[in-house]
């Protein structure tokens, strides 16, 4: 007989025990109402591309008392965010930030700019792409797609002949994802502005960087993009929840004549109480907090070197997956991400059960594979508030689970990439020494 203090738990796990479905804690193995071993120790390991990790820093400035968004604390943290986004996508033009995820800048860029019937060219790079061709066909636009492979980015000499094709300048924009992150290839972005200026092409250019801000060097003035979308939940650090829009002046000249419908994501209606730091609708306030303390991490670090973190975490990641044997899905090494590493599985193994065993196991949560490639890849991502312990165990992590789950690897993976990090910082000090 239990102590009277227990009944009810007690009680509790009788009846659930006579359930036939048992109910789990999230990336555990024990049933929820279990007395002893109810906690799951350590942390979670969120290795998914994105959403990443929040470091302690960012969750501790969102963890703040809502002000009033038309009062004066907040005019300043409204132009403090802008002014440091503008810094992040390396723009001189205007910024608008949105309380909603990517997709919503995606539909954003939009409706700002085309018309109903326009044909936007866009290039099937892997799912994300995909998702917004549809978006634009639900729009009332008429998405040409360029067919890809889903293991390159973006192809600027296909791209380049379409337009060369298009004599009557039909196509309104061109729009490609810059880091494709259900196939971690990224497009360059700087050679598909070549592609459209060889073509003398007045289509505006759009470019997703959804996964890539933050992690990716990424220079909107520099390369010419007319609208760069981007969100919180990558490499800026941040949870999700708040979306970007960078606008060239072209663009916000397009927005004039365009006929989309658009009102909640009308950027004249944003950008007029953003000159004085406040939005036309209730901000995400404290996610904007949030941001600014993230900017502030990424100013401190210097955006350089965090896109050399993310370079070398991705090789190091890669030597990882080929001294396992299996293969990468990106076959061009130009365009590998920095940001995530997509693995092939072997003929006939699955990566839903392979994902399976690592978040029961190790309480970590791997990218899936999406679309087309369901099933048949899985994803490691490694953006973010991350350095080479993360990677490590992440690493640590898989190599156990291919092992668990009986996928045909080769052992010494983690080694590999441990090598890498080690002999790099040896090479980096030799030449330091010199
Ligand atoms: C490249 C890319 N584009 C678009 C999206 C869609 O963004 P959201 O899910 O925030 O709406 C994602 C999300 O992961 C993405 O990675």
């Amino acid at each position: 007989m239990p102590w009277p203090g227990l009944l009810p738990s007690f009680c509790i796990q009788k009846l659930f025990a006579l359930l036939p479905v048992q109910v789990y804690h999230a990336g555990s193995t024990t049933p929820f109402w279990s007395p002893i071993m109810s906690h799951t120790a350590g942390r979670h390991f969120l290795q998914i591309p994105g959403p990443s990790t929040v470091p302690e820093r960012v969750m501790r400035a969102i963890d703040m008392p809502v002000i009033d968004h038309r009062g004066p604390e907040f005019a300043q943290l409204g132009k403090d965010v802008l002014a440091g986004m503008k810094r992040i996508f390396k723009t001189a033009g205007d910024v608008v930030i949105y309380p909603a995820s990517g997709t919503g800048a995606w539909e954003a860029a939009l409706v700002n700019t085309l018309s109903p019937g326009d044909t936007v060219l866009m290039y099937e790079s892997g799912q994300f792409a995909t998702l917004w061709k549809n978006l634009a066909l639900r729009l009332g636009l008429k998405p040409e797609f360029i067919s890809g492979d889903w293991r390159h980015g973006a192809d600027p000499a296909a791209i380049e002949a379409r337009l060369l094709e298009d004599k009557a300048h039909a196509i309104k924009a061109v729009c490609v994802v810059h880091n494709e992150t259900s196939t971690g290839a990224t497009s360059r972005i700087g050679e598909v502005r070549k592609a459209i200026d060889r073509a003398k092409h007045p289509a505006l250019f759009m470019v997703d960087t959804i996964s890539g801000l933050g992690s990716i060097d990424y220079r909107h003035d520099e390369w010419g993009v007319d609208v760069t979308v981007a969100g919180s939940q990558k490499g800026l650090m941040l949870p999700p929840g708040l979306s970007f829009n960078a606008i060239s002046a072209k663009a916000l000249a397009a927005c004039k004549t365009a006929k989309l419908p658009c009102s909640y994501w009308s950027w004249e209606e944003m950008l007029a109480p953003n000159r004085t730091g406040f939005f036309p609708y209730t901000p995400a306030t404290n996610l904007l907090y949030g941001l600014r303390e993230a900017l502030r991490m990424l100013e401190e670090e210097g955006l350089d070197h965090v896109f050399a973190r993310h370079q070398r975490h991705a090789e190091a990641a890669r030597r990882a997956v080929n001294a396992w044997g299996l293969e990468i899905l990106c076959q061009n090494p130009a365009e590998y991400s920095p940001v995530l590493t997509a693995v092939l599985m072997p003929a006939g193994h699955s990566e839903v059960a392979f994902r399976k065993v690592v978040l029961e196991r190790f309480n970590m949560s791997l990218g899936s594979g999406l679309g087309k490639i369901a099933d048949k890849v899985f994803r490691i991502g490694h953006l973010g508030d991350f350095n080479d312990l993360t990677l490590m165990a992440t690493l640590a992590g898989v190599e156990m689970g291919l092992e668990l789950a009986g996928v045909p690897h080769k052992k010494g993976g983690v080694a590999a990439a441990m090598d890498y990090l080690t002999g790099a910082k040896t090479a980096a000090r030799a030449a330091k020494a010199a």
